[in-house]
């Protein structure tokens, strides 16, 4: 059942290269440079008029929902808005009648997303799932949605559901995107980066026995930071998230430039910085953040582009992960963190597939 693996954690996120692949199964289509699903149940003339979307879910699920809104602003430049589901159901947010909701969820059983769909559903709001369990609770009250098709993931700490429902979001920024002014050119290009993504998560495990290592040398530390921008602003969060609920250490995701605004005032030798920097847009203000950490004298781990010779004389660790385009790092870069959690939880001595005091699904409020 765990296939030669020590844990349903370390096997899961093995499988991603598959199940990134399966994500995008029968959704590309070239014909139109778009992607297409079966289930949305809506006409083109319907999601056309859509003026803003609300995704909406938690935990993990909520960081797919930071990428996607990024990935549909930039592509589609329709408005997104992303919220906690416990808050989206009691907070009564003003909306278009043409919002259309997306609850994400691996599980499609967590009560506070189920309880934010009911809610938009009771508004008259279209309501769509993007959910890996099938025929749970949330994919049959939706009134369509989008499969993940990652398999049973069985490590409470979410791992190939994660970076499939951000191919998923990637594929509704192609979706929406050619609805509006996405050309056809721009389209095809998209299709070629997808396409290419399932080698790169692939050449993105080969960091296993470096992870393994970095890990050796920071697993005492009770204080990590992750830091990123742009589309790899949630990739910190999630790098976070994964650290703390596996290994119980303490660690906070931020958008890098905030550091300055309260968390580095956390930063000494003990307490590590984890950036995700890979080339894009905003590289050199990453970089700048970087030495901000090191001369504070903050140990730094990088995330970096293979290659990247600069980020390898400043930080104090790299894990070099294959370029792509600035819209799909983050799910690239989402693998070396998953390892990193990983390999630090076994290295305390950590339940990793069953942390204490977690549920897989939370079915209460
Ligand atoms: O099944 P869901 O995606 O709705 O679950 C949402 C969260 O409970 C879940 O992502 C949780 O944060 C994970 N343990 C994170 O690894």
């Amino acid at each position: 059942e765990l296939g030669g693996f020590p844990h349903f954690m370390l096997k899961e996120i093995f499988e991603q290269p598959e199940t990134v692949r399966n994500a995008m199964r029968g959704r590309l289509d070239r014909d139109a440079a778009t992607a297409k699903f079966g289930g949305l149940n809506l006409t083109p003339q319907q999601l056309r008029s859509i003026d803003r979307f609300v995704l909406t879910a938690c935990g993990t699920s909520w960081h797919s929902a930071l990428v996607g809104e990024y990935m549909i602003e930039t592509l589609a430049r329709v408005p997104v808005e992303v919220e906690y589901a416990s808050e989206l159901r009691y907070r009564n947010p003003p909306l278009t009648p043409t919002t259309l909701l997306f609850a994400i969820t691996q599980s499609g059983e967590t009560i506070d997303t189920l309880a934010a769909l009911r809610e938009m559903k009771r508004k008259g709001h279209p309501t769509m799932a993007i959910c890996n369990v099938v025929g749970s609770t949330i994919a049959r009250e939706a009134d369509g949605g989008i499969y993940l098709h990652a398999g049973p993931e069985i490590g409470v700490a979410s791992t190939k559901a994660y970076t499939s429902q951000c191919v998923v979001m990637a594929l509704l920024a192609l979706h929406f995107g050619r609805l509006h002014h996405l050309s056809y050119e721009a389209g095809l290009r998209i299709i070629d980066d997808l396409e290419r993504l399932p080698s790169l998560v692939e050449r993105a495990l080969t960091t296993n026995a470096e992870c393994r290592r970095i890990a050796g040398k920071y697993a005492g530390c009770e204080n990590f930071l992750y830091l990123g921008r742009m589309y790899n602003f949630p990739t910190a969060l999630e790098g976070a998230l994964k650290l703390k609920e596996i290994s119980y250490v303490h660690a906070e995701g931020y958008p890098a430039a905030e550091m300055k605004h309260g968390p580095i005032a956390l930063v000494d030798e003990n307490t590590p910085s984890v950036f995700i920097v890979p080339r894009c847009g905003v590289y050199d203000k990453v970089v700048a953040n970087v030495e901000e950490i090191k001369a504070r004298g903050g140990p730094v781990i990088a995330v970096v582009e293979e290659g990247d010779r600069d980020l390898a004389e400043l930080a104090d660790d790299v894990l070099e992960i294959p370029a792509t385009a600035d819209f799909l790092q983050p799910i690239v870069a989402a693998i070396p963190l998953q390892l990193l959690a990983y390999h630090i939880a076994v290295l305390r001595g950590c339940d990793v597939d069953k942390p204490r005091n977690l549920a897989k699904s939370v079915t209460v409020e």
